[in-house]
């Protein structure tokens, strides 16, 4: 396979999970000379292992760093490096490349290359390509503390911002000179989390759509250092909340686990039941779907001790007393300032999957019900797989096979599309 050549071979899959909006998109990946760019084949490898067409392009200062031979023998495809390589491809290579691009990203950028960027002089092939491009620009900066503060880097960078091009850190922490500041490279497995949900948000079917998804078990203070609560990892919620990310939403984890947040996705931390419940109200007020992953806690202690509670003689057979927490997605409005909200509730069950669903789908005014028999070992909680069966409220069911939470995410967001209108 050439450089050029914007197929793949038939009889080779296409890598990556389905779903992934880097699957299939053309990549330009811009290399320029840091010492960070040995991150860059990592960016590389990861985005080829995610489905993309990748084409990297080097300025002269990079290849100073890293070889055009170790990208080849990731993409298969012929790096770019000189701009005036009679071998090199036919015709203009550059406007080729910008045309076929879904996203430009550049990383490591330079403090040089931000200064080439903003004033449009095109003196390489990094520059070149992105200035002839329409395609969105991420540009990742990695440089010294220093520089980075420099007025004429800000000026530089500020100028690209306003021009539409988005920034991907730099991040704070240790950077090559010893110093730790801001000015290094974000991780490369952010960097390409950010490009996919660049290409989710220009190209996937949610985008402009808001959805609040909630994840984890609540936690039912007894006093100020023991809780209730039950098994849930808060793993599937996560999921579809990458999957709408994905697919362009805007997302919000209403979350009681402390997993990483997804990049693009906005996390609020709660504990309990009450606090959830706040906090998907307030969120709610402003969206189009919620999706209530979640498993709370049906009862909470009356009180909560304000000190923790010892184990003195005679408190053997203490009972704690309970009440019963409110219906979260029952109590949330109907409506939002955007129109209808779209109810979708979870049940886990250990038995009478299908009867006890279908009435809680009910009780709720969810329009479907994703329900999983939560005593399966190879599924369920802590797992990254589920096997669901989703029932909707025309009587419909579907029962899915054992597969990844993402990929349920993504029967689920199959069939909130179509209830959007
Ligand atoms: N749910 C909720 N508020 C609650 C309890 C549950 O919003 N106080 C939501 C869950 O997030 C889930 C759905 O309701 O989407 C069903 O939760 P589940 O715990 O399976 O059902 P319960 O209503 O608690 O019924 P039961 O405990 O009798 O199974």
């Amino acid at each position: 396979m050439t450089s050029t050549d914007d197929s793949r071979d038939d009889a080779t899959p296409i890598p990556g999970r389905p779903g992934d909006p880097l699957r299939g998109r053309h990549v330009v990946l811009g290399v320029s000379g840091s010492i960070a760019c040995y991150k860059a084949i990592e960016i590389t490898s990861r985005l080829v292992q995610a489905g993309a067409i990748v084409d990297v392009v080097l300025t002269k200062a990079a290849t100073e760093f890293v070889t055009p031979l170790a990208f080849k023998a990731i993409t298969q495809r012929t790096p770019y490096t000189d701009m005036f390589d009679v071998n090199g491809p036919d015709g203009e290579a550059h406007v080729e490349l910008a045309r076929r691009a879904d996203v430009m990203l550049i990383a490591p950028a330079t403090a040089a290359t931000l200064s080439r960027l903003a004033t449009g002089l095109a003196e390489d092939f990094v520059t070149l390509t992105a200035i002839a491009t329409t395609a969105p620009l991420l540009i990742a900066p990695a440089m010294d503390t220093q520089m980075w503060a420099h007025p004429a880097v800000q000026t530089n960078a500020a100028t690209l911002t306003d021009r539409g091009a988005q920034f991907i850190g730099p991040a704070e922490g240790r950077l090559a000179s010893g110093r730790v500041g801001a000015g290094r490279l974000v991780e490369p497995e952010r960097i390409v989390d950010d490009v996919r949900a660049r290409l989710g948000r220009e190209h996937g079917d949610l985008a402009g759509r808001a959805i609040v998804v909630t994840a984890g078990g609540t936690r039912e203070a007894i006093d100020p250092v023991r809780y209730i609560s039950n098994h849930s990892s808060g793993k599937m919620g996560y999921a579809i909340a990458e999957a709408a990310r994905d697919r362009g939403a805007d997302v919000v984890i209403v979350s009681t686990v402390g997993l990483a947040a997804p990049v693009g996705v906005r996390v609020v931390r709660v504990d309990s039941a009450v606090q959830m419940q706040a906090a998907v109200h307030r969120e709610c007020a402003e969206a189009d779907v919620l999706v209530m992953a979640a498993a709370v806690a049906d009862f909470r202690p009356a009180t909560a001790a304000d000190q923790k509670m010892k184990k003195s003689e005679g408190t053997a057979g203490t009972t704690i007393d309970l009440v019963e927490n409110p219906d979260i997605i029952g109590t949330t409005p109907v409506t939002s300032s955007r129109g209808p909200l779209l109810k979708i509730a979870f049940a886990a069950e250990t038995q009478n999957l299908i009867e006890n669903a279908a009435a809680k789908m009910k009780s709720k005014g969810a329009r479907f019900i994703v329900a999983n028999d939560v005593t399966a070992t190879d599924a369920g909680f802590g797992s990254d797989d589920n096997r669901v069966t989703i029932l909707d409220d025309q009587g419909g069911r579907a029962d899915l096979p054992l597969m990844t939470k993402y990929a349920v995410g993504h029967a689920i967001l199959d069939r909130v599309r179509p209830l959007l209108g």
